[in-house]
């Protein structure tokens, strides 16, 4: 590990998953200009959400973080993102009420546009092709053209990310989210589906709540029309993240500001690794992957190079283990943590352990086993004296069959029907919001 940590310093270590691009002047042109355009989130946002995850640790609230698993630039349009921001809203709602708890929403978006891949190359019609790493990285069509690097997209996934933000403040902004209105939110299901009845007594009670408060204040409940969204991405591509690191003039340390959370993930959590080496000098709250390969020294290692002071709402452990695995994998981490009295989140991912490919050649997950996971993980954090503080899930506000089960029954047939995802299956709105009345429904009982 370097001494000198500076937003390049990762550059002296082995870099995981990163692309190699022909043409290395291009890329040094490109990552220049992204280092002079401005920033898309700011150093108080990242600080209070910080600080609202040191509160998710400590039980006072409850983190849900969602979306895509890669968000492809066609979908930066209105009716996609605002089908998402209501799909959170939906689910955020049913959590508060059965948390009674706030819920601090982290969306999988605004720059969730580059992914890891665990093979380099795959070979379509007999030609090998370097693999599809997402929108920012190469294209996904399958000729060596498209599947070759090139920089310019690093531009256009900030241009992105900045469009998809802008729309989400102004909607935020305008009232979208007031909680007054929740018919805003309503999805073309919220009328036929199975948890139709169940959301609807849910928003009944919150809005008449809701009145009765402000008929006894005699004025509208404060922050009813504000709620908050947060931006998370993977931390993936360093040239992109580094070039949008910076120093701000009133607060000491250094930001990235692409994102209020940016995650490392499985496949690059090496605590010798480069993208450890970056995330340790920047001051946002971070998240780190951790699983079944995750070996309890590694866990320590981790926590002392990325949380030296450990600091409250600075390190979220985000599990993934699979249903079949977590009970052997999930206890020993725990231990380990509270052995050494180390402040971090704990967040529960029931997605990507979970993940197979049916006959038919579709990459999917079930509900049932996504489910199983989410209660294992309540039930040993408890039985651990240790909580859990929230929930990572990708779905998205499409009515896409990608995942199986579900109140609706999917099943493997149905999956050609809807199925988007260039990369993992996503639950899709119905499945989401089942998922989240049950997690309000343990949240309530904890
Ligand atoms: C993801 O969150 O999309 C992902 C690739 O997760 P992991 O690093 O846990 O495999
Ligand atoms: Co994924």
């Amino acid at each position: 590990m370097a001494l000198e940590w500076s937003p390049g310093s990762w550059r002296g270590l082995p870099a995981l998953q990163q692309p190699i691009y022909p043409d290395v002047g291009a890329l040094r042109a490109a990552l220049q200009d992204l280092s002079e355009l401005p920033p898309l989130v700011t150093s108080w946002e990242v600080a209070s959400l910080k600080s609202q995850l040191a509160s998710a640790a400590a039980g006072k609230c409850f983190v849900l973080q969602a979306g895509d698993c890669a968000e492809r630039f066609a979908d930066c349009s209105s009716k996609r993102i605002t089908n998402q921001i209501k799909i959170l809203l939906q689910m955020s709602l049913v959590l508060v009420q059965g948390s009674k708890k706030p819920v601090v929403r982290i969306g999988r978006f605004a720059g969730q546009y580059a992914k890891p891949r665990s093979a380099d190359f795959e070979t379509v019609d007999g030609v090998e092709l370097a693999s599809y790493r997402g929108d920012l990285i190469n294209r996904n069509e399958p000729t060596v053209e498209g599947r070759t690097p090139d920089p310019q997209l690093l531009l256009r996934g900030y241009e992105r990310a900045a469009l998809t933000l802008n729309f989400i403040r102004a909607l935020v902004k305008g009232g979208f989210a007031d909680l007054h209105h929740p018919e805003y939110w309503d999805l073309d299901w919220t009328r036929h589906s199975p948890q139709a009845d169940e959301y609807h007594r849910l928003l009944r009670s919150i809005t008449d709540s809701l009145r009765f408060m402000e008929n006894i204040l005699g004025a509208p409940a404060g922050g009813s029309d504000r709620i908050d969204f947060f931006t998370s991405h993977e931390a993936l591509h360093l040239g992109y993240e580094e070039a949008q690191t910076r120093r701000v003039p009133h607060r000491p340390g250094w930001f990235n500001l692409s994102t209020h959370f940016p995650w490392v993930g499985i496949r690059t959590a090496s605590p010798d690794g480069a993208h450890v080496e970056y995330m340790r000098g920047i001051d946002n709250p971070i998240g780190v992957k951790v699983g079944l390969a995750t070996k309890p020294e590694d866990l320590l290692r981790l926590a002392k190079i990325l949380n030296p002071a450990n600091e409250p709402g600075r390190l979220t452990l985000i599990h993934r283990f699979g249903a079949e695995r977590i009970r052997e994998g999930l206890g020993r981490l725990v231990e380990t943590v509270r052995g050494e009295g180390l402040e971090v989140l704990w967040m529960c991912d029931p997605m990507h352990g979970n993940t197979r490919t049916t006959a038919d050649g579709y990459k999917t997950r079930s509900f049932a086993e996504i489910e199983s996971e989410l209660e294992q993980a309540f039930e040993i954090h408890g039985a651990c004296g240790s909580i859990l503080g929230g929930v990572h899930i990708e779905l998205t506000g499409e009515n896409v069959t990608e995942c199986i089960g579900g109140a609706r029954g999917l099943s493997e047939a149905d999956l050609h029907r809807a199925y988007e995802s260039e990369v993992d299956p996503r639950l899709n709105y119905e499945q989401s919001l089942e998922l989240a009345l049950l997690v309000a429904d343990k949240l309530g009982r904890g």
